[in-house]
Formats: C-alpha cells, structure tokens, sequence
C-alpha cells in the first residue's frame, strides 16, 4: 500500500521557517517509527501570488484536493496588503478551506503547565485549562452571498451575508458532539439568537441533533458575547465549544491569549471522509505570519508541529505518536527550553527555531 501523502504549504513570514522544524519531526517518525510518509511542498499565499500572480494556483489546490492531510504554515505579509483583495494571500486560504469543504475548525486551547505564568489572566484561572473551540468554518458571513461595496444613492453600502442552512448547522453539531464524547462530554453553543435569525435556527438545530443522537451529552446554549466574557471570567467551565464562523474566529483568538502563547497553538479542519476513510483535512498554526521576525530565527515552532500532532491523530489514526509528540513538547517546555515569544520577565537566552526543533527531536528519542 502506499504511503499516505501530506502536502506541506509552508506560505509567508515565520512559515517556512516553523515548517522546516516539522519536516524535520515528520523523518523522524519515518526513521525511528516506522510512519513514513510522502512529503510534497507546494506554495499558498504570497510566495504563490509572487510566482503565479494567484495566492493558490489550480494546480496546488487539486494538489490539496488529492493529498491524505495539508500542512499549512501562514499566509500574508506588508508587502501584499496593496494587493487586490481578491488575490491578497488570505485568499489562497480561504479557497482551501471552502473547496475542500472543511467544515469543522478545531482550535484546541490548552495551557501548558510550564507557561501558566504567561497568562494576562492569574494562574489558577488558566492552569490545566483544555478547551476546545468548534469553529464552523465554510459557510455563515465569511461566504455568504450577497456580499459586495454597492452604490446606493448618492452613498456606498458594504454589505456581508450571514447565511447558515439546517445541514451546515448539523455537521458541525455533529463534529462537536462527537468530540465532547471523547473529553469531558460537555458542549456549548454561542449565538447570538437574541439578535440574528440564523442564530435563532443555529441554536434549534444544535439542540436537536443533541436530542436526537447525543443525548448524553450536556449541552448548554451561550450568546455569544457572553461567551466572550465567560471565556475571560472562568474559562475552565467549558470543554467543547460550538460557534459559527465569524464568532469562532474571534472567539478561538481571545481562547488562544488565555494561554498566554499563541505561538503554542494548533489547528485542524476537516472536512467529509474520503474514499479511503480519513477525512479531508488540513492542518495549521493559530498565529499568522508574523512579518516582524520572519527569517530571524525567532519563531516558536510549537504550534506547527502541534498541528503535525493533531494530523497523527485525526488524520493517521496515530493517537498514540500523537501523544508522544505531545509529551516530548511538553518535557521541552518544563526544562525550561523557550523561544523568544516564551521568555519570562526575568530575562534568559532563547532558543532559536531550529535549536527548539532539536530539543523536541532529542525528548522524542528519549521517549523510546
Ligand atoms: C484565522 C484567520 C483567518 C480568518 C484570516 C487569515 C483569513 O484570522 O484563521 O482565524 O479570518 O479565518
Ligand atoms: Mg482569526
């Protein structure tokens, strides 16, 4: 049987960079356990728009489209914000996730005990906190129709669509119920049913699947503003959060800064199985590109590779190396091992990206 394929996207900034630290995690599991691999590295972002004209050409999406996992660093940089909005590097990001329809975010915020300090929040507010966001992903006002700057009288009109149908709403019920069965059998869902008609039928729907198939589960139904504040206030009440797109994107951003590091943080998409069984899926960081450093060997790799992490395990079934790759960034991090983004107030030498790679190299050798 062949290898199973992961194409790598390593895009703009710190990308390529924090990328080069995963190929190095992904050899290691073809060398030492066995989990080869076909690796194959295309462009997205500006480095595509800068050699197609085009933030992901046809060719690397049917590349996506075909691959058993992507691995995506960031996209966008200055230098592209002249660009026209509809080949801005975002673009080349928006066009995977709508095209290979992954419908389910997962953005998993947990707070390694090591870095409990980092927190703007106390610690005993952060300490073992483990929740994770369900962000919907391919639908609501980030693709609604119609969307566009209209002329209207003698004025402009900017106008955005939230749109959700039952089935959209559905799936990604069903993908949160699913996982709160394998945590701590918890899911919340944020709305604003107070205010917005799709939010009404967002939270109907959610409830129904919960009766219908998940009645175990305990669901609780949040607006999402105060889900904002709960989330600041006492963030360890929730386990598996549920929300549509656009709060998810700004939700999963203030659950990111609880940790105190978002250059710690994962993320998987997945879509609709494929004929092979495993779900179309895409795996990224959390932060963005970071211009700022890019190239200096700043970057914290973590993220990155935790997204690799997240692939193992729903995408290769690999739960186990999962939890190994997980442990050995964990051991890292105790022994007091930090990137730049991670040093304290009093003071010390980082590692550079790379050296960081090293050392979780070096843990995941000593954990065989
Ligand atoms: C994210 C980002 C993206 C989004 C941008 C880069 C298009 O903020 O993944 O959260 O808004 O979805
Ligand atoms: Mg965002």
């Amino acid at each position: 049987m062949a290898n199973p394929s992961i194409l790598i996207l390593p895009g703009d900034g710190i990308g390529p960079e924090v990328m080069a630290e995963v190929t190095k995690i992904i050899s290691w599991f073809g060398d030492k356990r066995g989990l080869v691999f076909d690796v194959s590295e295309d462009l997205v972002g500006g480095a595509a728009y800068d050699v197609h004209g085009v933030p992901l050409a046809d060719e690397t999406m049917a590349k996506a489209q075909a691959a058993d996992a992507v691995l995506l660093g960031a996209v966008g940089g200055p230098k592209y914000d002249v660009l026209d909005f509809s080949v801005k590097p975002e673009r080349g990001l928006l066009r995977l996730r709508k095209e290979m329809d992954l419908f389910a975010n997962l953005r998993p915020a947990q707070c390694f005990d090591a870095l409990a300090d980092f927190s703007s929040l106390k610690k005993d507010v952060v300490a073992g906190l483990d929740i994770m966001i369900v962000r919907e992903l391919t639908s609501g006002v980030y693709f609604g129709e119609p969307r566009g700057i209209f002329n209207e009288g003698n004025e402009r009109v900017g106008i955005n669509t939230q749109r959700y149908t039952e089935s959209e709403i559905v799936r990604v019920a069903r993908a949160a119920f699913e996982l709160a069965k394998r945590r701590n059998n918890k899911v919340c869902s944020m709305e604003k049913a107070n205010v917005m008609e799709s939010g009404i039928l967002w939270r109907e729907v959610v409830q129904k699947v919960h009766d219908e198939e998940y009645p175990e589960v305990e669901l609780s139904h949040m607006y999402a503003d105060n889900g904002a504040m709960q989330l600041v206030r006492w963030p360890k009440q929730f386990d598996v959060i549920v929300t549509d797109n656009l709060f998810g994107d700004i939700l999963s951003d203030c659950a990111a800064m609880l940790t105190g590091s978002l250059g710690m943080l994962p993320s998987a998409s997945l879509g609709a199985p494929m004929a092979n069984g495993r779900p179309k899926a895409m795996y990224e960081p959390v932060h963005g590109s970071a211009p700022d450093i890019a190239g200096q060997g700043k970057a914290n790799p973590i993220a990155c590779i935790l997204s690799f992490a997240m692939a193992l395990r729903y995408s290769f079934d690999q739960g186990d190396e999962a939890t190994r790759l997980e442990q050995a960034i964990e051991k890292v991090l105790a022994d007091g091992v930090r990137t730049a983004d991670l040093m304290g107030p009093d003071g010390g030498t980082p590692v550079s990206t790379s050296e960081m790679g090293d050392k979780i190299i070096a843990a995941l050798d000593a954990s065989l």
